[in-house]
């Protein structure tokens, strides 16, 4: 009889045969292209990673979720597992309807039969899963900026997998991997949950959590997705994959886990715990500060770096799973060999080196040295080879600001003065070229502005990414839609937002373009500053007010910024 945990678990497919037969039907179903996020969670949600979940959840399942972390019958359930979609959308939806769930291709994955579908209050969703409303929440902006007003729910019936084209071999299913399991004669695994490279303390970390729990190793990367700004998974997984020689073999596994990661810390901890014992696990490392978002808009941590360690220790028989919990883990020099930092008991006579994430990013971006007691030479070659210094990388400045503020003209000389110091290609993307050649049947609408702004997003990620200079000069008027483009553009490379803030009345007095005197006519609709909103930006790496310095002052002070921030050569 095979143990409890490596026993299949139910999937939400159908068979082959029934699945060519339903794919056939259902193109006349009215149907929902998924987002990436929605992807992810219908893959886990029909082979098993999110069982006992039979599809997206119901309006009674998400609220017991929310306020208590229990679906309707009780059963523990920390993450509401939602499709979201569009208001035009949901007017053609009445519960009963059958949907067509398809990729971003078009193809189709699954059936949901909608039983549910309703409007959340997001703010309360934000203040009890995320434990705030603050939109420096990663999860808060995806559920107030990105999801859809209106919620679905119902079952699903799986038609066939989301289609991967990298790491083929690297993905399993829960099933898949309790089968691994059990032709290993594993009886014990310890499951590791990572969103970053592995460094020496992580491999120290993790093979201690196998020595304590005399168990096998699992190194689960999340490869759905992950916090923006985070390296790549394409990087990270040839950075797995060249550390896995350093682990003895057959004891330890590496698996990817095509996740959307929420970062909701302590009710985050408890779903992984959750997902990994689907995947046939029996114990689960939670380190400090456990898939923590970062700080909140006050500057402060969102949750205490331990918090996600004592939820889960609550919940631990209910989830089913052991946790294996640690303290940080730091280098002692004297005894060349990583500790937990609460067990060093002669921690004044000892030198204790660390190196934080943000550390290293600087020392990647500087190209700086990344001594060997840190890192694996072959995972800091990898890193470099993704992540060359701030000189060498892609960037892109994005000026923002009232009609008549200067931005196009600052922008024009920043563009020739980097144009004279060479090296990387330089793009102007200015606002009036951009209406003309690529959005050019576009009015000023919120809607039409916002798609105006993200293709310019686009254009410039793209720039960036190929390590080019794209220059932005939009209006841009709102918060959320320049924070959008700026995590387009720092996946691939720094973005710098540039606030015009030339005040108003210098801008209508200048009247350039004799704008603001048919705004004040009522001749123009929708103008900013006058009849629609520009919201300031708060924090942005720099701001330069026009109004009486010369133009090359001006963008001389975006290039000594530029200099500042290690993206250009002095
Ligand atoms: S937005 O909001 O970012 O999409 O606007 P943007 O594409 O930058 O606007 C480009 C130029 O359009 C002119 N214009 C208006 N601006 C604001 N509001 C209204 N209603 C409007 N109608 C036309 C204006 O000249 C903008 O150029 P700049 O360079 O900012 O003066």
């Amino acid at each position: 009889m095979p143990l409890s945990n490596l026993v299949p678990i139910p999937e939400l497919y159908v068979s082959y045969e029934s699945a060519q037969k339903l794919k056939v039907e259902a193109a006349d179903l009215l149907s929902w292209d998924l987002t990436p996020r929605q992807i992810c969670d219908l893959e886990l949600l029909m082979n098993g990673g999110f069982n006992p979940l039979k599809g997206f959840l119901s309006e009674a399942d998400y609220n017991g979720v929310v306020d208590t972390m229990r679906l309707a019958d009780g059963t523990l359930w920390p993450m509401p597992i939602t499709l979201d979609v569009s208001e035009k959308f949901a007017e053609q939806i009445a519960p009963g309807t059958d949907i067509a769930l398809r990729d971003q291709e078009g193809v189709i994955l699954a059936i949901l039969s909608v039983t549910d579908k309703w409007s959340p209050d997001k703010h309360h969703e934000a203040e009890k899963v995320f434990g705030a409303d603050d939109l420096a929440h990663p999860a808060v902006n995806y559920l107030h900026n990105v999801a859809g007003p209106v919620y679905l729910g119902g079952p699903i019936t799986g038609i066939q997998q989301p289609v991967h084209y990298d790491f083929k071999a690297r993905r399993d299913t829960p099933n898949e991997l309790r089968a691994l399991f059990r032709k290993m004669g594993w009886q014990k695994i310890v499951a590791f949950q990572t969103r970053n490279p592995l460094h020496r303390a992580h491999q120290e970390l993790t093979f201690r959590a196998a020595r304590e729990a005399q168990a096998n190793l699992l190194i689960h990367p999340v490869v759905g997705m992950t916090k923006p700004g985070d390296v790549d998974h394409f990087t990270r997984v040839r950075c797995y994959e060249a550390v896995l020689d350093q682990y003895p073999a057959s004891t330890t596994a590496l698996s990817l886990l095509n996740l959307a990661m929420r970062m909701a810390g302590p009710r985050e901890a408890v779903w992984h715990g959750l997902i990994r014992k689907n995947h046939g696990c029996t114990h689960f490392i939670v380190g400090r500060d456990h898939a923590g978002p970062g700080k909140n808009s006050q500057g402060e941590d969102f949750y205490g770096p331990y918090d996600a360690q004592e939820l889960f220790r609550e919940y631990e028989s209910e989830i089913g799973l052991k946790m294996v919990d640690f303290k940080q883990m730091v280098y002692v020099q004297e005894r060349a060999q990583y500790e937990p930092a609460d067990e060093i008991a002669d921690r004044d006579k000892v030198t204790i080196l660390n190196i934080s994430g943000t550390e290293l990013r600087r020392r990647l971006r500087e190209g700086l040295d990344i001594p060997e007691w840190f890192s694996f030479p072959e995972v800091v070659a990898e890193l470099r080879r993704t992540s060359p210094p701030r000189s060498k990388q892609g960037f892109t400045v994005f000026f923002t600001g009232l009609s008549g503020s200067g931005k196009s003209t600052v922008a024009n000389a920043l563009m020739v003065k980097l144009m004279e110091m060479g090296g990387r290609p330089v793009t102007l993307l200015d606002g009036d070229v951009v209406r003309k050649h690529l959005s050019s049947e576009l009015g000023f609408s919120k809607e039409h502005r916002d798609i105006n702004i993200k293709r310019i997003g686009f254009v410039a990620s793209e720039i960036t990414k190929n390590g080019g200079i794209a220059i932005c000069a939009p209006i841009a008027p709102y918060t959320a839609t320049r924070r959008a483009v700026r995590e387009m553009i720092e996946a691939h490379g720094a973005f710098i937002e540039v606030h015009v803030a030339t005040p108003i009345e210098e801008c209508e007095a200048r009247d350039r373009k004799g704008l603001y005197k048919l705004a004040r006519e009522g001749k123009i609709k929708e103008f900013t500053g006058i009849s629609d909103p520009y919201e300031a930006p708060e924090h942005p790496e720099l701001r330069i007010d026009t109004t009486g310095v010369d133009v090359d002052h001006c963008a001389h002070e975006v290039i000594l910024k530029l200099e500042s921030m290690g993206l250009i050569k002095g």
